[in-house]
């Protein structure tokens, strides 16, 4: 693996190996000493052009805990204010021996951008880029439904996943869509109201549902999305109390899904639009789980793109 750019494409074989390596990664950081030798002397760079808690942090900490030296560029007080563009950032970043940059921006293909223009040796993670993709999102929503609903099993056959609400601004949705079926979900359901569902979006092997009732029904996993007002540019904006009441999920809800079923979202959460406030930390919520799976997945990317195969993990090392 060269760069991170989508889930789209990647084998099977590729994720689970991701997958197993952050559980590995996980085990050997999970004592007081949390750093492993995997990753010392190397630079990574985080470019985030768009606004992140999670990702941003959480790819700091899994940098750290493998040793390399982490950049975090403030761009709102870099030289891109000063009208310096995206290739030339990438350019005097790299002039300053960086091994690997951690991209978000607001622009879908943005990463693939950077990824065509990186000097030889310089690896490309895709942070979420617009509506496209968020492929370590994908990944730690994998391991977080592997890890919970289908340990030791070979694939997600057998496992219904819901992903509720505004599935057409969601590079998460696209990202899960993919690694699911990679997976071998076979039951993957969309529910959201009409113009907040993609065209076509069935050739992705999913089914459509515009009542949130019939489409939780026997569910095993639902992930909730926010609405991202900030990618809508005008088009469709349902009220929020309007989109909390025909979409969000509440205790009376939750009785549709089955009893051991599990709540996600990637976050960041609207309470009482996307759910029932106090539904986010409740026994059957895993979004903050996912926060900290993140930090494993992203360890095991870089682990994996910088090279660095030292034991399998440099667990015990
Ligand atoms: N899930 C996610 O991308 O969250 P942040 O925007 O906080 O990074």
């Amino acid at each position: 693996l060269r760069h991170l750019l989508t889930m789209e494409g990647l084998s099977r074989e590729l994720i689970l190996s991701l997958l197993d390596r952050a559980a590995e990664l996980a085990e050997a950081t999970s004592g007081p000493e949390k750093k492993l030798p995997l990753l010392t002397g190397r630079t990574v760079v985080n470019l985030f052009f768009e606004a992140s808690t999670r990702t941003r942090t959480t790819f700091e900490v899994a940098a750290k805990r493998l040793s390399a030296d982490v950049i975090n560029l403030q761009i709102a007080a870099s030289s891109t204010s000063k009208g310096e563009t995206l290739l030339d950032t990438l350019k005097t970043m790299e002039s300053m021996q960086a091994d690997m940059f951690v991209v978000r921006h607001e622009s879908s293909g943005a990463a693939h951008f950077f990824a065509e223009h990186a000097a030889p040796g310089v690896a490309i993670l895709n942070a979420g880029d617009g509506r496209h993709a968020h492929p370590t999102q994908g990944l730690l929503d994998m391991f977080t439904i592997r890890a919970h609903k289908a340990p030791g099993r070979p694939d997600f056959s057998g496992l219904s996943v819901a992903i509720v609400g505004d599935v057409l601004h969601s590079r998460v949705a696209r990202s899960d869509i993919h690694g699911l079926r990679t997976l071998g979900c076979t039951d993957i359901r969309v529910i959201a109201p009409p113009p907040l569902v993609p065209v076509g979006i069935e050739a992705m092997g999913v089914r459509v549902f515009h009542e949130l009732e019939r489409g939780l029904e026997g569910v095993d996993v639902v992930i909730l999305l926010r609405l991202q007002k900030e990618r809508m540019l005008g088009a469709f904006l349902p009220s929020l109390s309007e989109f909390h009441a025909d979409f969000g999920l509440t205790r009376e809800r939750l009785a549709r899904l089955k009893p051991d079923a599990v709540i996600m979202h990637p976050g960041p959460i609207n309470r009482g639009v996307e759910l029932e406030g106090d539904l986010a930390y409740d026994e059957r919520s895993l979004i903050l789980n996912q926060v900290t799976y993140g930090i494993a997945v992203r360890m095991a990317v870089m682990a994996e793109i910088l090279g660095e195969t030292a034991g399998a993990t440099g667990a015990g090392a």
